[in-house]
């Protein structure tokens, strides 16, 4: 049993809280928060990610991998790899960059068409676009790469879920539907950062 406490909470989401893990600091472990048992975002991940794993040459490099439960004091938890910089510094959401504008746009865009040119080559569904679910990995001084901690798979179970899994071009479909959701929820962000009035509140 891990006890999990205050002191480890990285940050809390929708429906879950992410802990760092106090034996492996490499490691996050996701709790939930919302018990509500439709939308088990463990669930889904959990089983997701074990799908794509049994997929032959999976290119893992920019989403998070996931190593199954543990029993914690908040109920069950599940293992992920935690983001890091190339200097050990745990990496920051690619929104807190938009935000700080810390990186140039022609480099964001690149950065975002990689994303999509991996998922698309991958065939990996994100479907819970929001630009917190990012992460932005510095790779080196100057160069960075996108990271999805959260939202693959589906946003419940069911049988679109299934089919999705079944057949490629249904796959290939939801997941362009996806990215222009994605890419609208982006352009809001950046017309925000560029006017500048309305703070981010979750980075
Ligand atoms: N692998 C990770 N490494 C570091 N921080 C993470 C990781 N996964 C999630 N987080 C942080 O925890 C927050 C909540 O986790 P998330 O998986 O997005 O929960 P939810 O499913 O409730 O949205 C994220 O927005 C992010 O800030
Ligand atoms: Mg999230």
């Amino acid at each position: 049993m891990i006890t999990l406490n205050k002191n480890l909470l990285i940050a809390k989401g929708g429906e879950r809280d992410c802990y760092l893990h106090p034996d492996d600091s490499t490691k996050v472990i996701k709790t939930l928060h919302k018990k509500d048992e439709h939308n088990n975002q463990n669930e889904l991940e959990y089983s997701y990610m074990k799908y794509i794993k049994k997929r032959k040459n999976i290119d893992l490099s920019q989403v998070t991998d996931c190593y199954g439960y543990v029993n914690t004091n908040l109920g069950k938890g599940l293992v992920f790899d935690r983001v890091f910089d190339f200097d050990g510094t745990p990496s920051k959401s690619f929104r807190y960059y938009l935000a700080n504008k810390i990186i140039p746009l022609d480099e964001q865009e690149k950065l975002i068409y990689e994303l999509k040119n991996y998922l698309e080559k991958n065939l990996i569904l994100f479907v819970d676009t929001s630009l917190t679910n990012i992460f932005c990995r510095k790779i080196s001084d100057n160069s960075y790469k996108l990271i999805i901690v959260d939202g693959l798979g589906a946003k419940r179970t069911g049988i679109k879920f299934t089919l999705y899994k079944a057949s490629k071009t249904y796959t290939k479909y939801k997941i362009k539907r996806q990215w222009d959701k994605f890419i609208k929820m982006y352009e809001k962000d950046v017309k925000r950062a560029k006017l500048g009035k309305r703070p981010f509140t979750r980075l």
